[in-house]
This record gives structure tokens, sequence and C-alpha cells, in this order.
């Protein structure tokens, strides 16, 4: 049985290779993105918690200043979410438009879902900016972030299994379900979302490097960024085994038999090893430093951009399986509009590094939360 529709007669205007490069490369953008948004807000209420539960005037210091910069995180999770959008969509467009309207009330609730939780970082990083409590607003923010998360991952994975699309389709036409029975809906909101406190805690450990803070407070976000590292791996490790066990085993060996895709595994498998011992240094060793912050935050987006790939082999493969190639399409490449698309996309990356080095290289104000 054919589960999808006819592909779309107008041919891609660039090989699939190079939607598929540059899918991934501004995926694993967008998710680093959206760890540092979860996985910070998550730290940063925990010290919050902690600051308040002991009188710990550090942590709440600590928590002010994460949640302090989140609002501008949420801009680059929206922004670099858009290209892997697109990108998918003329890949995938026939597997994720119907995913989507199966699941269409929770998918358009996503925007008003997102408008809520922006306003709620906004207002508890005004609260922290004039040091008044900001537990209650980040948690309902965190709530709403995490909700999103896993409406994402619902349609991530429901777009993968083509033979459940009648059945949910006659239960609910007005798209008011959710793909909850998948066996790795809630792992993978679990590996990217919890794990998440992987890539922030590599970013607490480069923030703890600014010299214009107290020492006290550097080696709290530098700790506390190590300890998170470590805590993320261990999480992510925690959700890939059930993610890996729940995939039929035709798709596991098409998957590890494609060499991309088992390095990939295997490169995964190593980077989050050099992750976990870089951090276990850092938090014994609880001296802020280049030395260790710097290689585990490439190490941190290195691993990230690897399980995106392994997630993109999963996609690939259980698609084929189900009779959905995504390399079978008609291509009539326009070279002179790729280059330019090229050149943009280039100039608009070296836009964003410039606009982080002139954040980064700001005039120093003092920030005081507690
Ligand atoms: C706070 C807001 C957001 C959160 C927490 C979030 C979270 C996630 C998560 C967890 C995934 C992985 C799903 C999986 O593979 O199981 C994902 C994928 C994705 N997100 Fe986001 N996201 C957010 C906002 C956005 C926005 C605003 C856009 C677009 C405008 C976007 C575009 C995408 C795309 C395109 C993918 C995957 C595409 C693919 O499978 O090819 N996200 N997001």
């Amino acid at each position: 049985m054919n589960y999808f529709p006819a592909p779309d007669p107008i041919p891609l205007p660039a090989p699939v290779w190079l939607f598929k490069i540059l899918h991934n490369l501004t995926l694993a953008l967008h998710l680093g993105a959206m760890q540092l948004l979860a996985g910070g807000l998550l730290t940063g209420l925990c010290l919050a918690i902690a600051g308040r539960a002991n009188g710990n005037r550090n942590a709440t210091q600590a928590a002010g200043m994460l949640i302090h910069r989140l609002p501008t995180v949420m801009a680059f999770v929206i922004n670099l979410g858009v290209p892997p959008l697109l990108f998918a969509q003329v890949l995938y467009g026939r597997a994720l438009y119907t995913s989507s309207v199966l699941i269409g009330a929770y998918w358009i609730a996503v925007i008003f879902l997102l408008m809520a939780s922006y306003y709620g970082l906004y207002f508890a990083a005004k609260r922290a900016d004039s040091g008044k409590p900001w537990i209650a607003t980040g948690l309902a923010a965190f709530l709403l972030i995490g909700t999103i998360g896993f409406i994402y991952t619902n349609n991530m994975t429901l777009m993968l299994r083509p033979q459940v699309w009648a059945g949910m389709y006659q239960h609910s036409p007005g798209g008011l379900q959710l793909n909850v029975k998948d066996p790795t809906a809630h792992t993978r909101w679990g590996f990217f979302v919890l794990g998440a406190l992987a890539s922030s805690g590599c970013a607490m450990m480069l923030l703890a490097l600014r010299r214009h803070f107290e020492s006290d407070i550097r080696i709290l976000l530098f700790r506390a960024g190590a300890f998170s590292a470590f805590l993320g791996v261990l999480l992510q490790a925690g959700f890939a085994m059930p993610i890996i066990k729940a995939q039929p085993a035709a798709v596991m060996t098409a998957l590890m038999a494609d060499p991309i895709y088992a390095l990939s595994a295997y490169a995964w498998l190593a980077l989050v090893t050099l992750l976990l011992i870089a951090a276990t240094f850092a938090f014994l060793t609880g001296k802020p430093g280049a030395i260790l912050a710097v290689p585990a935050a490439l190490l941190g987006f290195l691993q990230l951009a690897a399980a995106v790939m392994v997630r993109d082999g999963i996609r690939d493969v259980t698609l084929r399986l189900a009779g959905f190639e995504v390399w079978d399409r008609q291509v009539v490449t326009n070279w002179s509009v790729v280059g330019l698309f090229l050149v943009l996309f280039v100039a608009a990356l070296a836009v964003i590094g410039y606009l982080i080095r002139v954040v980064a290289s700001a005039r120093r104000i003092e920030e005081k939360y507690a």
C-alpha cells in the first residue's frame, strides 16, 4: 500500500544532498539554541530556588544572570528554526504535511505557546532585574517551552508512522490529538529537551570565563555548568537507549549499514564520552579556564550535530521502508540561484557571528540581581 501522495511535479531547484546538508546544519544550530534556552532556564530555576531556600546570594545572582540572557536566546531559537522547517518541507513535505494536519490543533497552538513563553521569559527577566523573585513565572515559561518541544517531537515522530495516519484521521479529523502512543515520542522529548542540560552547561562554563564577573560567581557558574553538562550527557544516554531499542530491527540494520550514519553514531558515543571527562575535570578543579571550557563547548556542539545526523538516518531509513525515498526526486539545478543563495547564507552566518561578538564585547554594565 502506498501511503504517500505523489511528489510535486515541479523538480527540485538544487540537489537533494545540498538540501540535506543545509537542513542538518541549520537544525543543529536551531536545536543548539533551543537547548541553551531549555537547559539554561532549568538550571536558572534550580539556582533561583536554591538561592531563596538557603538565602544564598551567589545562587540568586547566578540565576539572575541566566534568566537575563534567555529572551535573546529565544530570538535565536525562533530564527534558526525557520530554515530547517523550510528545508524539511521541501524534502519531506509529503509526510510532514500529513502529520502536521493530523495534530493540527496542537501544531497551530505552537504559535500561541511561543508568544506566551516569550512573554514569560521577558517578564521573569524583568523581575530578576529589579531583584524580585521570578521562580513562578520562570516555571510557567519552562512548562510552555517543554510543551512546544513535545508538540515538535510528536510531529517529527508521527511523520514516520504512515500506517497509523488513516486511523488517527478517523479518530479526530479536526486534529485534536497527539501522537502519544508512539514508542519514541516521550523519550525523544527527554533526549532533546532534558538532555539540553549538556549544551547549556557548556555555555555556562564559557560564561564563567568573563573576567569582570565576581570571582565567586564565576566559580559557581563554572562548576554548576560542568555539573549540568555531566548530568545532561547522562540523561541523553539514558533516553538514547530506549529510542534505539524501539527501532525495528530492519531500521537499525539499514542505519548501521550506511557508512555516514554508522560513523555519526560512533562519533556521538566518542564525543559524549569526551564531554563527560571534560565536565568531570572542570567540576573537580572548579577553576574557570578556557582550557576546559572551550573544548567542552566544541564537544557539546559536535555531539549535538552527530545526534542530528543519526536522527536524520532514522528518518530516511524508516520512511524508505514505508515506501518514501527522499533521494528519489527529479532535480533541475538552477546553479546561479544556488550560488546566490549560498553567498547570502554565508553572509547571514557571518552577520550572526558579528552580532554575537558585538554582544560579547559590549560595554560592561554591573549586573545585580541579589
Ligand atoms: C521554544 C520553542 C521551541 C522548542 C522548545 C523546540 C523544540 C524542538 C525539538 C525538541 C525538536 C526535535 C523534535 C524531534 O526530532 O523529536 C525540534 C525540531 C524542529 N524545530 Fe523546534 N522548537 C522550538 C521552536 C521552533 C520554531 C519557532 C521553529 C520554526 C519556526 C522550529 C522548527 C523546528 C524544526 C524545523 C524542527 C525539525 C525539522 C525536521 O525534523 O526536519 N522550532 N524543535
